[in-house]
């Protein structure tokens, strides 16, 4: 159920309580989790908690000030609200809840609740007679009615003396309550390398081997994984796309460049490796270190061998689940599944790039998938909704 957490975003807001040493437990945990964490403290909450505990634990800037030119050149108090999937204030004072209730956006973090389109949750902490008040349950029921989600609190002894509801939940169910707030991704909390777009291979400094691949299918993919809620690295060759949102890219530009990427990012855990690029199969024999000059009618370049990037993944020990593309011109399936066969892929999804409707740098594709024992067609779709059916595909086969 924590695998829910990855990829997260998600704003902590700390308000004043003695529970706030807690927080410091919760953000290693939502990190454990693979959430990304940034943290927003009250004015009060920085007399229990320093905010370099938290920022040393969160990894990021601890926000603290509405009105801080400095905080605004950066992330803005509104491009902070956007980010967040989920704000979640951890310990939630009675005064917090209080002006969360009341609608204010007096400080920092209750701007950033009125501002947050996404999820919101709170863990209230307080003295169990503050709790059971009667404001402070008024204002509770009406925060629940708006759809925030109320974690706790526990019973038990307090810092006070008194004993009964009023404590902070545990960070542990803390974390697991925030992850039952976000549906399971098919992917969930699983790691992904991707491989996308044309390789380069330099003849001279200037002049190189290419091909036409836009990388949009991987792109795609790497949106869909995203979506799905895996943890995606996009190894990709020179293409003219933004990088989707939360996606780990790295830039490559020959082959050798690429077999070097994608084998360090195996090293460092990989569930799935999919490998979409149009990898140049030949390179020059040499770069010459200057621009060649011409000279005469014809010329000869000696091109040699590139290694084969996803048979390389295939081969390893510990290798993970293996989807390579076929992009083809003629007899596309014969290929195909010798390629699923020759080089040991879990399933191998290919196109036929002669068609002039789809393929390299069209929007849309058509593509047959092939696997062990099976085959699913795909019509001619834009390739983001191929994409999601793909890692639909991909998931099923992968927890098989
Ligand atoms: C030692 C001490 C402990 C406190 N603990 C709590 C607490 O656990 N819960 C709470 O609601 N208020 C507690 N308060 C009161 C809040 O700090 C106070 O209401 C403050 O205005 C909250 O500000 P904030 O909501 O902006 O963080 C405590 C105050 C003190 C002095």
């Amino acid at each position: 159920m924590l695998a829910n957490l990855s990829n997260k975003r998600i704003l902590l807001g700390i308000s004043g309580g003695i529970a706030a040493y807690k927080s410091a437990d919760l953000v290693r945990r939502l990190r454990d989790a693979g959430a990304e964490v940034r943290v927003v403290m009250t004015a009060a909450a920085q007399q229990f908690i320093t905010p370099l505990t938290l920022q040393a634990l969160s990894g990021q800037p601890v926000h603290t000030e509405l009105l801080d030119p400095e905080a605004e050149a950066g992330m803005g108090h509104i491009e902070l609200a956007r980010w967040a999937d989920l704000v979640l204030i951890a310990p939630a004072s009675a005064d917090a809840i209080a002006r969360l209730a009341a609608g204010q956006a007096n400080d920092l973090l209750t701007t950033l609740w009125l501002a947050c389109p996404g999820l919101k949750a709170l863990a209230p902490a307080m003295n169990q007679q503050m709790w059971a008040s009667s404001p402070t349950r008024d204002n509770v029921d009406e925060l629940k009615g708006r759809g925030v989600a109320v974690f706790g609190p526990a019973s038990g002894s307090q810092a006070c003396g008194d004993v009964g509801a009023g404590r902070m939940v545990e960070a542990v169910d803390l974390a697991r309550a925030c992850a039952e707030l976000f549906t399971t991704g098919s992917l969930a909390g699983k790691r992904v390398v991707i491989t996308a777009g044309p390789t380069r291979e330099a003849i001279d400094p200037v002049r190189y081997v290419s091909n036409h691949s836009s990388g949009k299918m991987g792109y795609a993919l790497a949106q869909a994984c995203i979506e799905a809620g895996a943890r995606v690295t996009l190894i990709s060759g020179p293409v003219h796309l933004p990088t989707p949102d939360r996606v780990h890219r790295l830039n490559v530009n020959s082959a050798l460049d690429m077999l070097a990427a994608s084998g360090k990012a195996v090293d460092a855990g990989c569930d799935v490796f999919i490998a979409t690029a149009a990898v140049a199969d030949y390179r020059p024999v040499s770069v010459a270190e200057h621009k060649i000059k011409k000279a005469g009618d014809a010329m000869t370049i000696e091109l040699v061998r590139n290694p084969d990037i996803v048979a390389t993944m295939a081969a390893r020990a510990d290798r993970p689940f293996v989807v390579g593309f076929a992009a083809e011109t003629q007899n596309v399936e014969a290929y195909a599944l010798s390629k699923l066969r020759d080089k040991k892929l879990d399933m191998i999804a290919c196109n036929d790039v002669s068609r002039q409707d789809i393929g390299f740098q069209s929007d849309d594709n058509a593509m047959v998938i092939f696997w062990n024992g099976g085959s699913r067609r795909l019509d001619k779709a834009p390739k983001t909704f191929i994409a999601r059916e793909l890692v639909s595909l991909i998931s099923q086969h992968f927890s098989q």
